[in-house]
């Protein structure tokens, strides 16, 4: 390990003033300036949150995420019917971190996130304090599409086209194709024309190109591999992609502010905030309406038609199983009636990844000092552009020999040193530091010089066949669950994560890497104590450091997961009704059939939008089938 000429970097300059201190000052000063801005924006949203609610609508929503904005937003349009939204959560302006693209990171942990908690793991996360993992999840307007990193990925058509194999009659990437173009505003001069983007939906979608390193080093490195620069929502997904980021006019573009915000004066929808849903009413097999409470006041709400779920994979099926919807043995030991004995909370799904840094000479890489420039304050506040505007994720890759499955790797490079230490997981080297000599903790702060310039890339297990649970603690709904996602259980996992880091590290060897100082040695620095025994870079050494040093990517996935009528792992069916009860429909990431090859968000607006459509009994996409069906 090369420790001192990595202190000697150009970056180390910048020692002269203590960047420590400045860092974080920095950074409070775009916010401070970012504050005034917005609240000037905002003075008038003080009508949010509605006083006093009818006693029935047509469909109450619970939960105004990912899904349940897109629910509100399409089932408002029929001005026949009314709609009730719930979420657990506040206003999202309340945070204006949020609205701040390169803000992101500040956003898990915060009062916007319901901090959750993994249990302890047995086989991963084993450098985390106590071995569990954050589970960063939105508890606000917008959800967690108010808390991601605003990336844009629809997932591999062949995941789809595996659900319908699997029985999810009108899920195959042809089906829902027309919903994602739908839903999208494509923010992207290239591809204002391509024939798989949409140009009047709600969610605009702007390039994510933040530094010059994007098209000159990460795509010609890989270039260099023999992965030519895609669209990766397009045509094929496998190869190099810039990133397509959820941001319109320089803020994040949650699903509150896309479609919630445009349509809430409608007469007919109600958007009750701070409303925690502890209970569906279900009588003879149907759900009748909810309880939830608000002010420390508990209320009752009846449906006429529909009570829709659409809190989450953890929340979902947590106000299922609260509600005696879930497997019976749990149940029971809880004292809960059962409903309906159904598999909700199995077959978790979750990304995880490995972190490999790379150092970089050019001084292109984004640190706090460059971002808090005035002249980047200045572009932001102007005209919402720069690098205030963009997450820093500005490239991601999928990879893949054999085009007719899904890839089982994704990247994602970030144009920073990404340390999940300093936002969510704090690693457990207070622990370590008791058993640890004298000489390796500096050694370890050195590592971290948060001065050295370096970038990340995340490698990813898109496919893990490790499955998890969510179950109650008890039958308090301010309980929070249990959340056990059993991360590498499955052997093969670790080995498919080894093959993707076996991929990066060829990275280390191009020209294009080489000439900007970065190195294949560069992510064997990662200081892991835990793995010194073995010889660096070994499977051996891999195997330890993935199974210490795990992270999860935030998407959890197919807690209520849909299928064909007699599939006794499905809990809805492929219109998303649950199996058995009437009028109750699950509609968020909860029912993917399995996770898919990408981020969460995108197709969970899709699965919402698709399942407004079912809903309503209408086909609003026919124009766009005419030419997605020749695609
Ligand atoms: C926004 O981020 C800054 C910088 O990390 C932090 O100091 C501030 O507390 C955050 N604001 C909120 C409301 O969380
Ligand atoms: C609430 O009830 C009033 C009175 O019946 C009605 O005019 C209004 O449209 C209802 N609002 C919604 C959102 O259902
Ligand atoms: C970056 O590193 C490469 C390889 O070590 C070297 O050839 C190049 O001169 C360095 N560039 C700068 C600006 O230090």
């Amino acid at each position: 390990m090369d420790l001192d000429k990595k202190a000697l970097t150009p970056a180390k300059s910048f020692k002269k003033c203590d960047m420590g201190i400045l860092k974080g000052s920095a950074i409070a000063l775009i916010i401070a300036v970012l504050i005034i801005y917005f609240k000037k924006n905002f003075s008038n949203s003080s009508q949010d949150g509605i006083i006093s609610l009818n006693s029935s609508y047509d469909y109450i929503i619970i939960g105004a995420g990912s899904a349940g904005c897109v629910l509100a937003n399409r089932l408002s349009e029929d001005p026949d019917v009314s709609v009730l939204i719930l979420e657990a959560g506040g206003s999202e302006q309340e945070n204006p971190n949020i609205s701040i693209p390169v803000a992101s990171p500040t956003l898990p942990l915060s009062k916007q996130d319901w901090q959750f908690k993994s249990v302890p793991q047995k086989k991963a996360c084993l450098a985390l304090r106590d071995q569990r993992s954050s589970w960063p999840r939105g508890r606000v307007l917008g959800g967690t599409s108010s808390l991601n990193y605003l990336q844009y990925v629809r997932g591999s058509r062949h995941d789809y086209n595996g659900w319908f194999a699997e029985g999810c009659t009108g899920w195959s990437y042809k089906d829902v194709l027309p919903y994602f173009i739908k839903s999208e505003n494509i923010k992207i001069p290239e591809l204002h024309n391509s024939d798989y983007h949409g140009r009047e939906g709600y969610l605009s979608v702007s390039d994510g190109t933040a530094t010059p390193l994007n098209k000159e080093v990460y795509a010609r490195a890989m270039e260099e591999l023999g992965y030519s620069t895609v669209d990766c929502n397009g045509k094929s997904q496998i190869g190099y992609c810039s990133s397509q980021e959820t941001v319109q006019n320089g803020e994040r573009s949650s699903t509150a502010k896309a479609y919630l915000r445009p349509i809430m004066g409608r007469n007919n929808l109600h958007v009750s905030m701070n409303s925690h849903v502890t209970k569906i009413i279900i009588k003879d097999k149907k759900a009748l309406g909810v309880w939830f409470v608000r002010d420390n006041i508990k209320h009752e709400i009846m449906a006429n038609k529909e009570v829709i779920v659409s809190a989450g994979a953890v929340n979902s099926p947590q106000i299922l199983m609260l509600s005696g919807i879930g497997p019976k043995e749990h149940l029971e030991s809880l004292e809960i009636p059962v409903v309906a004995d159904l598999p909700v909370g199995n077959n978790l799904q979750d990304h995880i990844m490995t972190l490999l840094e790379f150092h970089d000479n050019t001084t292109r890489v984004a640190t706090q000092p460059k971002l808090a420039s005035p002249m980047n304050i200045l572009k932001y506040l102007l005209f919402g552009t720069g690098a205030l505007s963009k997450t820093h994720a500005e490239g991601t890759a999928f990879l893949g020999s054999d085009r007719s499955i899904s890839p089982e790797i994704q990247l994602h490079f970030l144009t920073y040193s990404y340390h999940p230490e300093d936002t969510d997981v704090f690693l457990e080297f207070y622990n370590i530091d008791k058993k640890m000599k004298e000489g390796k903790k500096k050694e370890y702060q050195r590592k971290i010089d948060r001065n050295i310039e370096t970038f990340t890339i995340l490698s990813i297990l898109l496919h893990p066949k490790s499955r998890g649970t969510i179950n109650l603690k008890s039958a308090d709904p301010f309980d929070p669950p249990i959340i056990d996602p059993n991360y590498l259980d499955h052997p093969d996992d670790i080995k498919t994560l080894i093959n993707g880091i076996r991929e990066v590290l060829k990275l280390g060897d191009t020209v294009t890497f080489k000439k900007i100082g970065a190195s294949s040695q560069d992510p064997l620095e990662l200081y892991a104590p835990q793995c010194e025994s073995h010889t660096p870079n070994s499977d051996d050494y891999w195997i330890c450091r993935i199974r210490h040093y795990t992270y999860t990517l935030y998407h959890p996935t197919s807690t209520c997961r849909m299928g064909s009528k007699d599939d006794p792992t499905a809990v809805v069916d492929p219109e998303l009704r649950l199996r058995g009860i009437d009028n109750l429909r699950v509609v968020d990431a909860s029912v993917m059939r399995n996770a898919i090859s990408g981020n969460t968000n995108a197709p969970t607006i899709m699965i919402a939008e698709k399942a407004a459509d079912m809903i309503r009994n209408i086909n609003s996409v026919t124009s766009m089938r005419e030419k997605t069906d020749k695609l």
